[in-house]
C-alpha cells in the first residue's frame, strides 16, 4: 500500500527518468562495484606510495591530510575485500590503471574528489537495478562513506563545496563504466565479461564546441545534475543554451532530444565531468569545463 508521503515523493520524481531496468544480475552489478572499487584502491595506494608526508606539505597540505587520505585508501581496500568477499573465486582482479593528469599531490587531490563523485553516482544508479535487498544495505553504506570521502576532499582540502546541489546525480552503468575505462589501461584476460560497454569520449569548451568521434549532427547533449536532466541542440559542432553549473555535474552527448528517453541505449559519447568552483558569493559562477 502507498502511503500518502510515497505517493507525494513519486509525484515530485514523475518527471525524473530513472535508469532504465537493465537484464543485469545482482552478480553483475557487484562486479560492475569491484571494478570500481579496484580502480580507487589502486588510485590511493599508488600514489600514496609515491607522495609521501614530505610532498603534501611541500605542496602546501596541513599535515592531517595526508593521514585522512591513508584512511580513504584502507576505505578502498575494505571495500574490496567486502565485494571479493561476496563474489568468491569469481571475483575480477585488479586492472593496470594510468591517471594521466596526476603529476603531484595537489593533481592527486582533486582528481580524488571527482572520482568519488563518480563512485556515488554509481552506486546510486545501480541501486534500482538491485534484486536483493541485502545488497542495498550494502552498497548504500558504502556509498555513503564515499560521498564523505568527497564532502571532505571537496570542502577541507578543496576549499569548495561539500555538495553539488541537493539531490546526488545517478548515473547508468555504461555512463560510468566509459569514465573508468579512461583510466584502464589493461585488464587481467581471466576477468570476467561483463554486460557493460565505454562510449567514445566527449569534450565540451568553454564556447560549446562539442569534440568526439560520434556524430553530433542531430545529437543532443543532455547535462546530468541531480535528479535535474534536460537536452540541448547541437548545431554545427556547437551545443546550444548549455548552462553554467555549479559543483560536479556530468553531460553526455545523445541522439535523442526528449529528456526523459535518454539513457545507455542512446548515448553517443561521454560523459564529460564539469568541476566548477562553487562560489558561495555568486549564485551563478562560471563553468570550469
Ligand atoms: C518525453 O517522453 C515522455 C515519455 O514518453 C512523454 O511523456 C513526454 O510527453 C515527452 N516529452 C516531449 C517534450 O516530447
Amino acid at each position: 500500500m502507498k502511503t500518502v508521503a510515497a505517493t507525494a515523493l513519486l509525484a515530485a520524481v514523475a518527471s525524473y527518468a530513472a535508469p532504465a531496468k537493465r537484464a543485469v544480475t545482482d552478480t553483475d552489478i557487484l562486479q560492475y562495484a569491484l571494478t570500481l572499487e579496484h580502480l580507487e584502491n589502486s588510485f590511493y595506494h599508488g600514489f600514496l606510495d609515491k607522495f609521501d608526508d614530505a610532498a603534501f606539505t611541500n605542496a602546501g597540505f596541513p599535515d592531517w591530510v595526508r593521514g585522512r587520505v591513508k584512511n580513504i585508501a584502507e576505505h578502498e581496500a575494505q571495500h574490496v575485500a567486502l565485494l571479493s568477499g561476496a563474489l568468491g573465486s569469481a571475483a575480477t582482479q585488479p586492472c593496470t590503471y594510468a591517471f594521466p593528469s596526476v603529476t603531484d599531490p595537489k593533481s592527486f587531490m582533486a582528481l580524488a574528489s571527482v572520482i568519488e563523485n563518480v563512485g556515488v553516482s554509481a552506486y546510486l544508479g545501480a541501486a534500482a537495478s538491485i534484486m536483493e535487498s541485502a545488497y542495498v544495505t550494502v552498497a548504500g553504506s558504502i556509498l555513503t562513506t564515499e560521498a564523505r570521502h568527497q564532502a571532505w576532499l571537496n570542502s577541507a582540502v578543496e576549499k569548495a563545496a561539500a555538495w553539488s546541489g541537493p539531490e546526488d546525480t545517478p548515473l547508468d552503468f555504461d555512463e560510468v563504466y566509459s569514465i573508468a575505462a579512461a583510466f584502464i589501461t589493461s585488464c587481467p584476460t581471466t576477468n570476467p565479461t561483463l554486460p557493460f560497454k565505454a562510449f567514445p569520449a566527449l569534450t565540451i569548451a568553454a564556447d560549446g564546441t562539442v569534440g568526439t568521434t560520434a556524430k553530433t549532427d542531430g545529437a543532443f547533449v543532455q547535462l546530468l545534475q541531480g535528479l535535474d536532466q534536460n537536452t540541448y541542440p547541437v548545431v554545427n559542432g556547437k551545443v546550444q543554451g548549455l548552462p553554467t553549473t555549479q559543483g560536479i555535474a556530468y553531460a553526455v552527448l545523445t541522439s535523442q532530444g526528449n529528456s526523459t528517453l535518454v539513457g545507455d541505449e542512446n548515448i553517443l559519447a561521454g560523459p564529460v565531468i564539469f568541476n566548477s568552483p562553487f562560489n558561495s558569493k555568486q549564485s551563478n559562477p562560471a563553468p570550469n569545463f
